[in-house]
């Protein structure tokens, strides 16, 4: 582990909290109803996005600044939901990986990197200013447009000019029709599991016919692996393809790549996986 990387983890005693108490009540105890009407008197922005746009990238940005009020529902969902633990932790893992990889393609000159189902870009941005270097512009695919004003305020925020990360609407199964560069990094985070099989399979091609020599892939796996999956399915109509690093490592083979790199963060959640052409 990099000791960059600050991760989060459950201690034993939450763990067991977790499994004993937490998990049956979330999973079968407590009504649908119960806890939407605990969330209409509580105000929790997580949850009503999370409800209103499963999988939308609003959750995600709330999950990844994890800055809710003191008193709210949200504080506590935020702070010790699993999901959300484990979400930042991929974005801690997926930013060093995408810093190291801007540094290595940096040393030969200009780099692009295309995002696919990247809202605002957050794993981008962070990564390009964690690296420092000027020669990188970054293409962030979106099928909601409604993410990339949030984008340009990321970049203000890191310091980036403008033109350094550029936002195209369009649907990743289209991938080809609006990616107009040659990248060197394409990056799928937060996407495949709301593909099909045969949509990831499609993309990977893609990606592989598109990536310059020995360009990469950075994506990840997701694993059930605290049984929230149950929740996010009945309560949160949150429906994700859950594949394992072998699957996705297999897909990534069969689409040409070989694997180069796979780390699984602390909690078991997500691996990191990065392909080569
Ligand atoms: C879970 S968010 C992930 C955002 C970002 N990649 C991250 O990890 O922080 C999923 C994003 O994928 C986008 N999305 C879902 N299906 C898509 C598709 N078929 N094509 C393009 N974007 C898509 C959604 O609009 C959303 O912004």
């Amino acid at each position: 582990m990099n000791t960059e990387d600050k991760f989060e983890t459950l201690s034993k005693g939450r763990l067991i909290v977790k499994n004993i108490i937490i998990n049956p009540l979330i999973n079968y105890l407590l009504p649908r109803k119960l806890l939407l009407h605990i969330l209409k008197t509580n105000k929790s922005p997580l949850l009503e996005e999370s409800i209103k746009d499963p999988g939308g990238w609003k959750s995600i940005h709330l999950s990844y600044e994890n800055t809710a009020p003191e008193s709210s529902v949200d504080k506590f969902v935020l702070h010790y939901g699993i999901f959300p633990m484990g979400l930042r932790n991929r974005k801690r893992m997926m930013t060093r990986i995408l810093k190291e990889l801007i540094h290595e393609y940096t040393e030969k000159g200009h780099v692009n990197i295309v995002g696919v189902g990247a809202g605002p870009g957050t794993n981008v941005i962070e990564a390009m200013a964690m690296a420092q270097r000027d020669n990188v512009t970054a293409y962030c695919l979106d099928l909601n447009d409604e993410a990339f004003a949030h984008g340009e305020m990321l970049k203000r925020r890191h310091g980036l000019e403008a033109d350094r990360v550029k936002y195209i609407k369009g649907n990743a199964v289209d991938l080809d029709k609006h990616v107009k560069v040659t990248p060197h990094i394409i990056k799928l985070i937060g996407i495949l599991e709301y593909l099909s099989d045969k949509e990831v399979a499609d993309l990977l091609r893609f990606a592989h016919r598109a990536l310059g020599a020995h360009g990469a892939v950075v994506t990840h796996s997701i694993y059930n692996k605290h049984g929230h999956e149950r929740f996010m399915k009945h309560f949160l109509n949150l429906r994700l393809k859950y594949r394992s690093v072998s699957q996705i490592s297999g897909m990534l083979e069969a689409a040409g790549f070989s694997i180069a790199h796979e780390e699984m963060e602390p909690l078991g959640i997500y691996s990191a996986i990065v392909g080569r052409k």
